[in-house]
């Protein structure tokens, strides 16, 4: 049994929580939040705490919490020969500051807290400087998921902005397809067979090749048309992304 205690009670924490305590191979030792209100839910589960001082032994240490406090927080953190972890797609490995073993542990997925997830297909990216780490980390990653990956925090960083892309960009210009429907009582439900598709598509075709739109056919009679029917910020984004497509087909609009 891996002996685990989490630190973070937000989206991804709550995730890893439930993971682990239906796993027969981690036991669940602790789980740390800062503010202790948001993990009294747990306190008939689990040993919960709020303090520093108070943290249970165990094996690994997995810091679920704002990328911007894990280089603060890891240094008040004194645990000799144990390893910690943070799960940040974002930042460097040497963001811990503790003087333990240190490690990424990053699963590449988006997380809200009340939204259920099937962890076993979500790829885990794990990263330590140490080959044993290394191996605890895979065990631990295997007994939640069946895709477990070693990537270095250069690779890490690339695959967060590509995530970012693929992801947080996509959404927003889903909703801006949402307020654009609104305006015209469209249904956003129209849309979705095609977000779909779209998603589908690329799974057997390069996404290079699964490209269509006024954009890439030039079509730019269209593409005025659209211009006309938007406000400043939805016709910046349009263009932006339109001549990038341009671009790309090696046609000029
Ligand atoms: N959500 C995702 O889709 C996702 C996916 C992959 C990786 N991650 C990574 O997972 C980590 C957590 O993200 P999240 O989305 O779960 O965040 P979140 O829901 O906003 O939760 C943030 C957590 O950090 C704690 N926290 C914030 N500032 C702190 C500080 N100064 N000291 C101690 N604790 C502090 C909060 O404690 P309080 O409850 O007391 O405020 C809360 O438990 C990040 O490193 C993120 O990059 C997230």
């Amino acid at each position: 049994m891996i002996k685990v205690v989490i630190i973070g009670s937000g989206n991804l924490a709550s995730h890893l929580i439930h993971e682990f305590q239906k796993s027969n191979r981690i036991h669940l030792v602790q789980v740390y939040n800062r503010n202790i209100d948001k993990i009294q839910y747990l306190k008939n589960q689990v040993a919960i705490t709020s303090k520093i001082a108070d943290l249970k032994d165990a094996d690994i240490y997995i810091l679920a919490i704002s990328d911007n406090a894990i280089s603060e927080f890891s240094k008040k953190l004194v645990l000799k020969n144990k390893l910690v972890v943070h799960t940040s797609g974002g930042l460097h490995l040497n963001n811990l500051k503790s003087d333990s073993d240190k490690g990424v542990f990053y699963p590449l997925q988006t997380f809200s807290k009340n939204k259920k997830v099937e962890f076993s297909s979500i790829p885990i990216c794990i990263e330590a400087n140490e080959q044993k780490d290394i191996i605890l980390l895979e065990k631990l990653a295997k007994s939640i998921s069946t895709k477990c990956y070693s990537i270095n925090s250069k690779q890490r960083k690339s695959l967060h902005v590509s995530a970012v892309f693929v992801n947080n960009f996509v959404n927003h210009l889903y909703h801006i397809g949402n307020e654009i429907c609104k305006e015209q009582n469209i249904p956003f439900e129209l849309l979705l067979p095609l977000i779909e598709e779209t998603a589908t598509k690329i799974q057997s075709l390069p996404p290079i090749d699964a490209q269509t739109g006024p954009a890439k056919r030039n079509d730019t009679k269209t593409i005025e048309e659209h211009l006309a029917l938007l406000n400043a910020n939805q016709q910046n984004i349009y263009k932006l992304l339109t001549n990038s497509i341009t671009t790309t087909y090696g046609k000029k609009l």
